[in-house]
């Protein structure tokens, strides 16, 4: 099942080659309405749940950044409480680098261990969004992977796909589970 506003940046083209495969379902609807996403969970018990809807622009966010807090902040948490009380296998929360900040030309590059350092409305947003991420996974053991897409994700441009491990959802046993030090939960 497919849950996209269909904003500005949304394109149901994009979907025509599973449109009429009988296992997907679309619905319009916003991942920040708490009512209707519990009801979706409820209804469908998914099992799988990746979370890439966001507004995704930063100079938008510059802007406007409310829409921002509502979407990547709020459209996070509740989907995460919805997966938590369905007890789904495996949350992706589909984040970016930019919740490192920026690079210098002699910086040396990021890693999982560097300091979160968003320079954005944008890349706060999803900072908070990933450190829900980790609070629900070290808090309510809940099932979360974050990941921090260093690729371009643009649905819009051939040349800039989704990496094939986050878009073939269907083998995430080969995803990483790997769990930085500080995340294991004390007790
Ligand atoms: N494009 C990149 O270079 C890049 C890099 C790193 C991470 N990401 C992350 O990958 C994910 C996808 O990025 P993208 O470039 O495809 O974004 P995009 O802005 O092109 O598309 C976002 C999608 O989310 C939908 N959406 C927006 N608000 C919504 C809401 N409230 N409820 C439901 N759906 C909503 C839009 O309709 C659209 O289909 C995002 O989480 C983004 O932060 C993207």
């Amino acid at each position: 099942m497919n849950l996209d506003k269909l904003t500005y940046a949304g394109n149901l083209e994009n979907l025509a080659d599973v449109q009429d495969d009988q296992r997907y379902t679309f619905v319009r609807g916003d991942v920040a309405d708490r009512e209707l996403v519990d009801q979706l969970f409820a209804r469908d018990g998914f099992d799988l749940v990746a979370n890439l809807a966001a507004e995704s622009h930063v100079d938008r966010s510059i802007l406007a950044p409310s829409p921002f807090i509502e979407t990547n902040v709020k459209g996070t948490q509740v989907p995460l409480e919805a997966a938590k009380k369905c007890g789904v296998r495996k949350f992706l929360e589909v984040s970016t680098d930019e919740v490192y900040g920026s690079l210098g030309p002699e910086d040396p590059p990021f890693s999982e261990e560097s300091p979160l350092r968003p320079n954005s409305p944008y890349s706060a947003s999803k900072a908070a969004a990933d450190l829900l991420g980790r609070a629900y996974f070290v808090t309510f053991g809940a099932p979360v992977v974050i990941t921090r897409l260093l690729f371009p994700v643009d649905s819009q441009f051939p040349q800039a796909r989704m990496p094939a491990d986050v878009s073939h959802v269907g083998s995430w046993g080969g995803l990483s589970e790997r769990v930085p030090e500080q995340t294991q939960k004390t007790g």
